[in-house]
């Protein structure tokens, strides 16, 4: 081994490292216990006596210039961009992903349904989940004492005996009305509540939204129109919507709107009863008695309203037949929408 050949040798190798590890393996190379200069140490004792102390001079020198050179190369590794290789950060390796939440599917619907009426001209406005009495029935004309008012029973606040929760949010139609004059077109969404026993189909807390339009020489027509438009813009092109006569206390004449059966299409099936007609909504024209209790003049004014659940639209459009599946939080169910 040529011992002049050594320098030139691990610089060579030295330029080609860029990781410690690599560093390492040029360092056991030239000066591990098996490496070239231990290699020239140990073939010493074989020269002749007079040309041991310059040779052992020599490598020793030699040695030293290499410590100088790894020392120097492993300075320049540990730089600011380098300190990671040192750490063993693998900043190669993925990251932890964190498992983002979504929009739970009746606010999915609800903003759905939102969407579609406001691009036909609709303003979105909320009201309280905690209502007085006669916003929810006598101002929309459902009499104290009246029957009708046993299918908008409802909890009432303790000690407070005209505040109750909410059984349908068509109470926002008075509060709106009372404060607005027309036109108006007005969509509300929100949470309603009756003291029905729990089952597939039945909840004591659920979704609604209400819709209502007042101006001049609004006709009956105009309801189906918007309706409708709506029923196309949920289910489909080609579903059909038909309207049956219905008794509301706060529409005259009210009817319940049915759309053909999205499963069979009308022919008749479980989901339909084999009717092949699902109904999806309730719906009239603004009773002249409404108008009277918010000081809107009759005569002057038409309007029609609307009320649809939230949960049986969506049960109906994504084939759900448990509504209490939408609100026990199981993240199977949920993670779906
Ligand atoms: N409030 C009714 C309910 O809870 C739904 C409804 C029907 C609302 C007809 C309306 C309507 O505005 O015109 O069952």
């Amino acid at each position: 081994m040529d011992i002049n050949s050594i320098q030139p040798q691990i610089e060579t190798d030295l330029a080609k490292v860029v990781t410690l590890p690599a560093l390492e393996e040029v360092r056991v190379k030239y000066l591990g216990r098996k490496g070239l200069i231990a290699e020239l140490t140990s073939s010493i004792p074989g020269l002749a006596v007079e040309q041991r102390g310059a040779f052992g001079k020599q490598v020793n020198a030699l040695k030293n210039t290499l410590l100088g050179l790894l020392a120097e190369k492993e300075k320049n590794l540990i730089t600011k961009d380098n300190i990671v290789k040192k750490s063993n950060l693998d900043m190669g390796m993925p990251g932890v992903m964190q498992k983002l939440g979504h929009i739970h599917p009746i606010t999915q619907v609800i903003d759905e349904i939102c969407t579609i009426f406001n691009r036909m001209g609709f303003s979105i406005v909320q009201g309280p989940e905690v209502e007085t009495e006669y916003n929810n029935f006598t101002g929309l004309n459902i009499p104290l004492e009246h029957p009708s008012r046993d299918a908008f029973d409802t909890f009432y606040l303790k000690n407070y005996s005209k505040l109750l929760l909410r059984s349908h949010t068509s109470p926002v139609q008075v509060r709106v009305m009372k404060t607005q004059k027309p036109p108006l077109a007005i969509v509300v969404p929100g949470r309603v509540y009756r003291p029905d026993a729990v089952d597939a189909s039945h909840l004591f807390m659920f979704h609604q939204i209400e819709g209502f339009l007042v101006d001049e020489n609004i006709r009956f027509s105009d309801l189906k129109g918007i309706l409708g438009l709506f029923a196309q813009s949920v289910f489909g092109q080609d579903i059909k919507m038909r309207f049956r006569p219905h008794f509301f206390p706060f529409t005259e004449p009210s009817v319940e709107v049915d759309i053909s059966c999205i499963i069979c299409k009308g022919k008749g099936c479980s989901v339909c009863g084999r009717k092949g007609w699902l109904e999806i909504l309730g719906a009239g024209m603004i009773h002249p008695n409404v108008f009277a209790q918010v000081g809107y003049n009759p005569k002057a004014y038409t309007g029609f309203a609307f009320g649809m659940g939230v949960e049986r639209i969506a049960m109906l459009k994504y084939g759900i037949n448990d509504i209490r599946l939408f609100f026990e939080n199981d993240l199977r169910f949920l993670r779906q929408f």
